[in-house]
């Protein structure tokens, strides 16, 4: 199994996702500063990841706090918390996670060092609760899968799989239970532009575990399901409103479309900590805006003439009405009835 952000010897060793699939390198993360830039620059992505990623973040920011006195403590420790808030606005999982950390730092009485200690052990358990919530999420993804055929070609966009979350992945982790259990064919990844997390991460990670993949450019994937190649549609999430408004990597909100067009399932797959209760629909989440250079260039080549303006959006949203469910660790629901996902396990 794929583990992208991994406790040990006192450090956080990521997978650096920027060099996949051509290097496989880590990075040892020492200092709450650098995981902010890791998060930034994208060495670690995907929203449960830098959840995770980012309580790590916490409490290397914590050790770093010399004081013995409380508010002083707390106060630096909300520092550290802004700073790693302000890597990046789409993913609600990173936010989540900060106010975990935010929250158990403020809860724990003791001795810094005990509060220390327990933000360790908080960020170590945010790591390993999110893999086995991502194995939840796949089992119950078999349950919503179309019947027929009994063999499914599934395709997603981005990379939603182990390298996204703490392991295991959200709509990989579906692929991952379908393969498990006899019920794929193949998968076919969208590249994804302009990052590439499909032809790059998710072709990557099926290599890795014997799953077939093929992979296709986006604007081929109303073509695929026309016909006949696709069965279903699973994706994950950063971020989804109280009514079930999805925002996901840019590109998701024309697959659904397209996938309704042909009545073909669309799912996302995401955990509970990815639903902002707080927002009643998706017109209220903050989408991400990126460096042009991701448009306009592809590794050092510059693809366009000078003069040209840009627009590079990293997220849209898929209105709820075009997702037929919403897999979570406590089953999938309907979108219009997130709220129940608390009550169901
Ligand atoms: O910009 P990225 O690569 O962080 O975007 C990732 C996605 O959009 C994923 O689909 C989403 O975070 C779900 S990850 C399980």
């Amino acid at each position: 199994m794929l583990y992208p952000v991994v406790w040990q010897n006192n450090s956080v060793l990521l997978i650096d996702q920027t060099r996949l699939p051509n290097e496989y390198a880590v990075v040892e993360i020492h200092r709450s500063e650098d995981m902010a830039e890791a998060i930034r620059t994208m060495i670690v992505r995907g929203a449960p990841a830098i959840g995770v990623a980012a309580a790590y973040g916490m409490y290397l920011g914590a050790r770093e706090i010399e004081t013995s006195d409380r508010t002083e403590f707390l106060n630096r420790l909300e520092q550290v918390a802004q700073l790693l808030r302000s890597t990046r606005p789409t993913a609600v999982n990173l936010f989540w996670a900060i106010g975990r950390m935010m929250q158990t730092a403020y809860e724990t009485l003791g001795t810094i060092a005990e509060i220390k200690q327990i933000l360790l052990e908080t960020a170590q358990n945010i790591n390993a609760e999110d893999i086995q919530t991502c194995e939840k999420i796949g089992d119950h993804g078999l349950t919503v899968l179309p019947k027929t055929p009994e063999k499914l070609i599934i395709l997603t966009h981005c990379n939603a799989g182990a390298l996204a979350t703490a392991g295991y992945g959200t709509a990989l982790g579906v692929v991952r239970s379908a393969w498990r259990e006899g019920r794929l064919t193949r998968v076919f990844a969208d590249e994804t532009r302009p990052r590439l997390q499909g032809a790059k991460l998710t072709a990557w990670e099926c290599v890795q575990e014997g799953i077939p993949v093929t992979v296709i450019t986006d604007n081929m994937a109303a073509h695929c399901m026309q016909q006949g190649l696709i069965d279903a549609v699973v994706v994950g999430a950063d971020r989804i409103a109280a009514n079930g408004d999805t925002a996901n990597k840019i590109g998701t909100y024309s697959l659904a479309i397209v996938a309704k067009a042909h009545n073909i399932p669309f799912f996302v797959a995401a955990p509970i900590s990815t639903i902002d209760f707080t927002l009643a629909n998706g017109s209220q989440i903050p989408i991400e805006e990126r460096h042009p250079s991701e448009v306009y260039q592809v590794g050092d080549t510059v693809l366009t003439p000078s003069g040209v303006e840009f627009y590079n959006p990293a997220f849209d949203v898929t209105p709820a009405d075009l997702i037929t469910a919403i897999i979570t660790e406590n089953g999938a629901f309907a979108p219009g009835d997130l709220v129940k996902c608390h009550h169901n396990s």
